[in-house]
């Protein structure tokens, strides 16, 4: 809606995980470098954590766009799944045509998927995002998905992907095993103020901005404070701002204009009302500025003729002559 009038060849602030947006902070940077690491070298059992909206699923896609165009993936984001349906989900997921009737025949299907790729010198890999959400049992199982292996090396590299609840789950006395394979731990943190800065201006350029101070340091500073540097409350809150700046033609995004994108988003109808006629239902900072100012001339005005017309009357003992 706000694009042509912000002059965006798109919404810079979407809230889908796209790779082309992502912004290398020095923990994404470190954590993405150690994923395609690990990946290449075939280390296994590979965890990456962070908080919630960190870019932990940004930062796999981007890993997968990575790898040569030959690797095959199984991308699992269904973490209510349990072992069976995990288990067919994957072989779906890697092209494989199942005909098993039974977990031990899927369990076959696929090693024998993994020996073939193997053999043409490849190592798929398998993702399971939101791991944190696995129960215990069913992360258990995946750990024997480990034990395809040559005497060398792994047939099959696993990312296990959630937020900090999943370091504790792996912390448990039933995953012990699990814990003790893992070969390679990265953790992804918020950003630093300096960092959110950097972020919205980068994500703005990627969109096509040509303004690059399009967000003053001030809002920049606003939205930093209040999203604590998670860079999906910042794309909200970027968002919001810019809906509200194109409601009410303002070319730059102050921090007044963030703080009342906060003040929507903590409680949403005032400008919501206002967001869903798409027409300009409440007056602009201007009209209301301008108001104001007419309304204070009247008063000016009328106050003088109120003066002259006492004196004229003689009530103020013909004080103006
Ligand atoms: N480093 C980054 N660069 C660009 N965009 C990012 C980055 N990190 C997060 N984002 C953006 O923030 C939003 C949330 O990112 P993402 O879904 O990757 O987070 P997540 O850590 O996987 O969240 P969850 O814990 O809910 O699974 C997305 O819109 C994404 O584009
Ligand atoms: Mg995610």
């Amino acid at each position: 809606m706000y694009l042509k009038f912000y002059g965006l060849r798109e919404a810079p602030f979407a809230p889908t995980p796209d790779p082309k947006f992502l912004f290398q902070s020095t923990r994404h940077r470190e954590a993405l470098a150690q994923l395609v690491y690990g990946v290449r070298e075939r280390k296994g059992f590979i965890v990456l954590t962070g908080e919630i909206g960190t870019g932990k699923t940004t930062l796999l896609r981007t890993l997968l766009e990575r790898l040569d165009g030959q690797t095959p993936v199984a991308y699992v984001h269904n973490s209510a799944l349990e072992i069976e349906g995990l288990l067919e989900y994957i072989l779906h997921d890697f092209g494989v045509k199942s005909t098993a009737r039974s977990q031990a025949q899927r369990l076959v299907e696929l090693n024998e998927f993994l020996i073939e790729q193997h053999r043409q010198g490849r190592s798929p890999v398998l993702v399971i995002d939101e791991a944190q959400n696995l129960a215990i049992p069913t992360l258990e199982a995946v750990r024997l998905l480990s034990n395809f292996e040559t005497t060398h090396e792994k047939l099959m590299q696993i990312l296990l992907v959630g937020q900090p609840e999943l370091r504790d789950k792996l912390n448990a006395p039933e995953l012990r095993q699990l814990k003790q394979r893992v070969g390679l731990r990265c953790h992804i943190a918020p950003l630093s103020p300096e960092e959110a800065r950097l972020y919205i201006r980068h994500r703005l350029r990627v969109a096509g901005a040509a303004d690059a101070g399009l967000f003053t340091d001030g809002a920049i500073q606003t939205i930093a404070e209040y999203s604590q540097g998670t860079p999906r409350v910042i794309n909200i809150v970027c968002d919001h701002c810019l809906l509200t700046g194109y409601a009410d033609s303002t070319r730059r995004i102050d921090a007044d204009i963030a703080g009342e994108a906060i003040e929507y988003l903590e409680d949403g109808e005032r400008r919501e009302w206002k967001r869903s006629r798409h027409v300009r239902l409440v007056p602009s900072r201007t009209a209301v500025w301008a108001a104001r100012s007419g309304v204070a001339v009247l008063v000016v005005l009328v106050a003088l003729m109120l003066v002259f017309a006492a004196n004229a009357l003689g009530w103020l003992g013909g004080v103006i002559r």
